[in-house]
């Protein structure tokens, strides 16, 4: 299996990115760092540790990150994931704790100590990521690439043009951009597509399982978008960014240039993606170019991945 390290703000969609990551069999998740996005940090670690314990995954150190971004303020996105930032469905407190370790010595730690490469995938601001590449830029060496959920091709959420982990710390989403090893952008374009039908939803929601109750409910919750009004059901939403790394053939990329605006007003957090038509594919691979570039999630399977994320949970094997 892949090593895979998370970084979550759980977060209704990162809880199902996480149910994900423990069944996959072609996925061996080793840690897993919180941030603050969805919900301020200690509701963060609280959730994400009520997930892997229902989820009944193995014990693996789960470690508490950043407070807030770089330099913004925190600004929490409890109006769409609810005021506990798990959709308010009541789930129990954990028995399990976080380690003492902060999540930046935690990454560290763990992808050094790794010995086949690590694929991180960060499902929230990317604050303690950044913060992992500028205090032990040494890790790099032992990442076999980052595949973030972060950015939009089109349309933003959090503002008309920036997603919600991107605008929550530019910063720090500049910080992983310049990375320096391959990246992977499962944006919002990709992201809104991926719905899990109603009637599936019914199912789970009806199941015996307690596990596939809880993913029921959270596949039911609805984010209200920036006007208020509810999204569609069935969201996979940062699971998306887990079905990629499982199933890459699920996804249409492009390598192109990716730059984020840092910027006061109303670009700020905004992913600038360069899709301007140039002679050859190859020659965005050549030295001297200013932006970072970035294999960029263009199309999803959409059918490929509902399935793969149901056959995964309800263990039927993929
Ligand atoms: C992203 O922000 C959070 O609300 C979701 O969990 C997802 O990671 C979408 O913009
Ligand atoms: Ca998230």
């Amino acid at each position: 299996p892949i090593p895979v390290i998370m970084d979550v703000d759980t977060g209704v969609d990162d809880a199902l990115a996480l149910l994900f990551a423990v069944r996959h069999p072609a996925i061996d998740l080793r840690a897993v760092s919180c941030v603050a996005g969805n919900t301020d940090v200690d509701g963060v670690v609280r959730n994400t540790l009520t997930v892997l314990e229902l989820a009944g995954a193995p014990e693996m150190p789960v470690a508490r990150g950043a407070e807030r971004p770089l330099i913004e303020p925190a600004r929490s996105a409890q109006h769409v994931h609810g005021l506990d930032g798990m959709g308010d469905l009541g789930l129990p407190a954990p028995t399990r704790t976080p380690v003492e370790l902060d999540a930046v010595s935690l990454l560290r730690r763990e992808i050094l100590a790794s010995p086949r490469k690590v694929t991180l995938i960060p499902t929230a601001p990317f604050t303690n990521v950044a913060l992992l590449l500028r205090t032990f830029p040494e890790v790099t060496a032992n990442i076999e690439r980052i595949v973030f959920m972060g950015g939009a091709v089109e349309i933003g959420n959090a503002t008309p043009v920036a997603e919600f982990n991107v605008w929550h710390d530019p910063e720090a989403a500049a910080i992983l951009l310049s990375a320096g090893v391959p990246l992977t952008m499962y944006g919002l374009d990709v992201f809104r597509q991926v719905l899990v039908p109603e009637d599936d939803i019914a199912r789970l929601r009806a199941s015996t399982d307690p596990v596939l109750r809880m993913t029921g409910d959270l596949l039911a919750h609805r984010d209200p978008d920036a006007s208020g009004d509810p999204s569609p059901t069935g969201c996979l939403g940062d699971a998306g960014a887990v079905c990629a790394v499982a199933d890459p053939g699920g996804l249409t990329t492009r390598l192109l240039p990716v730059e984020v605006s840092l910027a006061a007003g109303p670009t700020r957090g905004q992913t600038i993606v360069d899709r301007r038509p140039r002679p050859g594919e190859a020659e965005i691979h050549g030295l001297g170019r200013e932006q970072p570039v970035v294999d960029v999630a263009l199309e999803v399977d959409v059918e490929r991945y509902v399935k793969l994320y149901l056959e995964t949970v309800e263990g039927q094997g993929v």
